[in-house]
C-alpha cells in the first residue's frame, strides 16, 4: 500500500584508505563500515570526514540530529564546495523520534519571477547551447540558507550560530584539501579560470591545488556568521542578496531582490512504498525519485525476485526502471505548477498493467513503449547524509548545486557559489540536460517553479532495523538507491558495506542502453543481457557516493557505510 504519509568519528584514515583501495578492486567492492556499540547509537555518514566531524562536534556540545545535520551540511559547503552549498538546494527528510512526525523538507531552488523558456532559446527558437548551465540565466535561486534556518528554528535544540560554528571555523582558518578536491578542481580547472572570482576562491593561484593546500573562504565564513545572527535575512536581504543580484545579472540572469526575498522552504508530506515487509519513507515531488522508486518497486513485486544483480533479476530491474524514467519524462514536474496524477501514477494497479508489459525473455525498445502518456486520461554534483542520534531522530538529505561547482558564479565578497539547477527543467522534449534525461510540458520553466529533481534520500525500516540512505549521481539516483533497498529487502542479514558497495547499473528510458560501471560485471552476466536484447555501455567513471547508517533492531548497534566511490569523480 502506498500512502502520501510524511522522515563518527574521525575516522579520516579509515575513509580515504578505503577510497583509495577500492579504486582498484574489480567486482562488488568492499565499502569499509564501521559498526558501533549499542551505548553509542549515535551515527553520521557524510562525504567528508570533517563534515561528519562537524556533526559529532555538534553532538557533543549536546546538540540532535537535527542540529547535526546543520552542521554537516554547512561543514560539506565548506569542505565539498563542487557539490552542494549556501547557492544550491536539496531535500531533507526528518523523522522527529518523540513523536513519530516525519516531514520532507524542500529546499529546492526556484526559478526567479522573470525566467520563462524564451530566456533560453535563441531568435530561431533553437535552445542557446549552454543557457542552463552556464552564465546568469542558469542560476535558481537558492533553498539551502532557508533550510539551515528552518531546521534549526523548528526542529533543533542548539542556537544556528552554534550549529555553524564548525563551518564557520573551517571555513576561515581553511583546511586541507584531498585529492579529490584536487581531481574535481583539475578537472573543472579551465572552467573555474574563466569566472575570476570562481578562481581566486577555489584555485590556488589561478591553478588546480594540490592535496595537502590549505583552502581558506572567509568570506564565506562571514556570510554563515551573518546567516547564524540574522537568520534568513542574513542572506536572502541586505549585503549578501545585494551581492547575489548583481552577481547573477552581470553574467545575464534575470534575478530580482524579491525573488531572494520571497524564497520559502515548503514543508511536505513525504512519500511512502510498502515493499516486501519494508516501509520506504522518501521524498515527494517536486523530486521524480520517490514516485520513480516507488513505480519500480510496485512492477518488480510482481516477479519472484532476490538478488538484484543475477542477470534474469537485472533484467527486470532494468525494464522497471525503463518505465518509470519514461513516465518520469512525460508527467512529472513541480506540482504546485501542473497537475501530476501522483496518486495513480503510483498505484499497485498501474505498477501492475506497467508489469504486464515486461517480457522475462526480452529487453523491450524503449520507443515501443511509445512516446504518449501511458497513463489512462481520466484522472523528473551533490552530497548526502545520514544521521541518527540517541534519541532515535533521524536525518537523510541529498543537497546539491547540481553540475561540479554549479554554474561557477561566486558573489564577490560572500564566498557563496550559485548552482546551475536550470539545467533540471526541460526546455522541450527532444532536448536532454546534462544527465540526458528528457522532460516534457510539466517540466517546463515557469516564474518560481522548481525544476524536477532526481534526489531520493530515504529512510527504510522492516523488522531488521532502520536503513537511512542516499546518494548523489544525477538521474542514476533512483538506479542507486533502487538497488540499495532491494539489496537491503532481499537479504536476512544487513551487509552495509555490501549493499553501498556492489556494482551499479542504470537505464533512464531514453536514451535506451543499461549503463555499468567499469570492471564490475563480468562478460557473462553482460552476454546474458545482451541476449536479451539489451545495449550495454560501460562508464568509465564509477558513479555515486552514498553514505549509509543502520539502526538494527536486534541489538540496537548503528553501523555507517560511506561509498567506496567517495574518491572518484561522481559525475557523468
Ligand atoms: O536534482 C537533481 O536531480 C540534480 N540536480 C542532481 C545533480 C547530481 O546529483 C550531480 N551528481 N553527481
Amino acid at each position: 500500500m502506498l500512502g502520501r504519509r510524511i522522515g563518527s568519528i574521525g575516522w579520516f584514515g579509515a575513509w580515504c584508505a578505503t577510497a583509495i583501495v577500492a579504486l582498484a578492486l574489480v567486482g562488488p567492492r568492499a565499502a569499509r563500515s564501521q559498526d558501533l556499540p549499542a551505548a553509542e547509537q549515535a551515527a553520521i555518514a557524510s562525504a567528508h570526514p570533517l563534515a561528519t566531524e562537524a556533526g559529532h562536534e555538534i553532538f557533543g556540545r549536546g546538540g540532535n540530529a537535527f542540529d547535526a545535520a546543520v552542521a554537516v551540511a554547512a561543514a560539506l559547503a565548506v569542505v565539498e564546495p563542487y557539490s552542494s552549498g549556501l547557492g544550491g538546494g536539496g531535500f531533507w527528510l526528518l523523522h522527529r523520534a518523540r513523536d513519530g512526525h516525519e516531514v520532507m523538507v524542500d529546499s529546492r531552488e526556484v526559478a526567479p519571477s522573470a525566467a520563462t523558456p524564451d530566456l533560453f532559446f535563441d531568435a530561431d527558437g533553437k535552445p542557446i547551447p549552454g543557457a542552463t548551465r552556464r552564465g546568469g540565466k542558469s542560476v535558481a535561486v537558492p533553498g539551502v540558507p532557508a533550510a539551515l534556518v528552518h531546521i534549526a528554528e523548528r526542529y533543533g535544540s542548539l542556537p544556528l550560530s552554534v550549529s555553524l560554528g564548525p563551518a564557520v571555523r573551517y571555513a576561515r582558518e581553511g583546511f586541507e584539501v584531498g585529492s579529490r578536491y584536487a581531481r574535481i578542481a583539475k578537472l573543472r580547472e579551465r572552467f573555474l579560470q574563466s569566472l575570476p572570482v570562481a578562481a581566486r576562491t577555489f584555485l590556488d593561484n589561478d591553478g588546480a591545488p594540490r592535496p595537502g593546500f590549505v583552502l581558506r573562504q572567509p568570506a564565506l565564513a562571514e556570510t554563515m556568521e551573518r546567516v547564524g545572527a540574522r537568520g534568513r535575512d542574513g542572506f536572502y536581504r541586505g549585503f549578501v542578496a545585494q551581492a547575489l543580484v548583481a552577481a547573477v545579472n552581470r553574467a545575464g540572469g534575470v534575478w530580482q531582490p524579491a525573488d531572494l526575498e520571497n524564497y520559502r522552504v515548503v514543508e511536505r508530506t513525504p512519500l511512502r512504498i510498502d515493499y516486501r515487509g519494508a516501509t520506504i519513507t522518501t521524498v515527494a515531488l517536486p523530486s521524480a525519485g520517490g514516485i520513480a522508486l516507488a513505480h519500480s518497486l510496485q512492477m518488480l513485486e510482481r516477479f519472484e525476485f532476490a538478488d538484484a544483480r543475477a542477470p534474469r533479476n537485472a533484467h527486470l530491474v532494468i525494464e522497471a526502471l525503463r518505465r518509470a524514467f519514461q513516465d518520469r519524462a512525460l508527467h512529472l514536474g513541480d506540482d504546485d505548477f501542473v497537475a501530476v496524477p501522483v496518486e495513480r501514477l503510483t498505484s499497485r494497479d498501474y505498477a501492475a498493467r506497467r508489469a504486464a508489459t515486461i517480457d522475462p525473455a526480452r529487453a523491450t525498445k524503449s520507443e515501443e513503449l511509445g512516446n504518449k502518456r501511458s497513463m489512462p486520461p481520466a484522472s523528473g554534483n551533490t552530497t548526502h547524509l545520514s544521521i541518527i542520534d540517541r534519541m532515535g531522530n533521524r536525518v537523510a538529505a541529498t543537497l546539491s548545486i547540481n553540475l561540479l561547482f554549479g554554474s561557477g558564479i561566486v558573489a564577490s565578497g560572500t564566498g557563496v557559489l550559485l548552482n546551475n539547477e536550470m539545467d533540471d527543467f526541460s526546455l522541450k522534449a527532444d532536448v536532454p540536460n546534462a544527465f540526458r534525461l528528457r522532460g516534457g510540458a510539466a517540466n517546463a520553466v515557469a516564474p518560481r517553479k522548481r525544476p524536477l529533481s532526481s534526489m531520493t534520500p530515504a529512510f527504510v525500516e522492516d523488522e531488521k532495523g532502520i536503513l537511512i540512505i542516499g546518494a548523489p549521481g544525477g538521474s542514476r539516483i533512483v538506479s542507486q538507491q533502487l538497488l540499495a533497498i532491494l539489496d537491503y529487502v532481499g537479504s536476512t542479514t544487513v551487509d552495509l558495506a555490501r549493499i553501498v558497495g556492489a556494482p551499479r547499473y542504470h537505464h533512464q528510458w531514453w536514451p535506451d542502453r543499461v549503463e555499468i560501471e567499469l570492471d564490475s560485471f563480468s562478460p557473462e552476466w553482460q552476454s546474458g543481457l545482451e541476449a536479451k536484447g539489451h545495449r550495454l555501455r560501460t562508464v568509465k567513471r564509477k558513479w555515486g557516493n552514498m553514505q549509509a547508517v543502520f539502526k538494527s533492531k536486534a541489538n540496537g548497534t548503528v553501523s555507517i557505510a560511506n561509498d567506496p566511490r567517495g574518491g572518484d569523480v561522481a559525475w557523468y
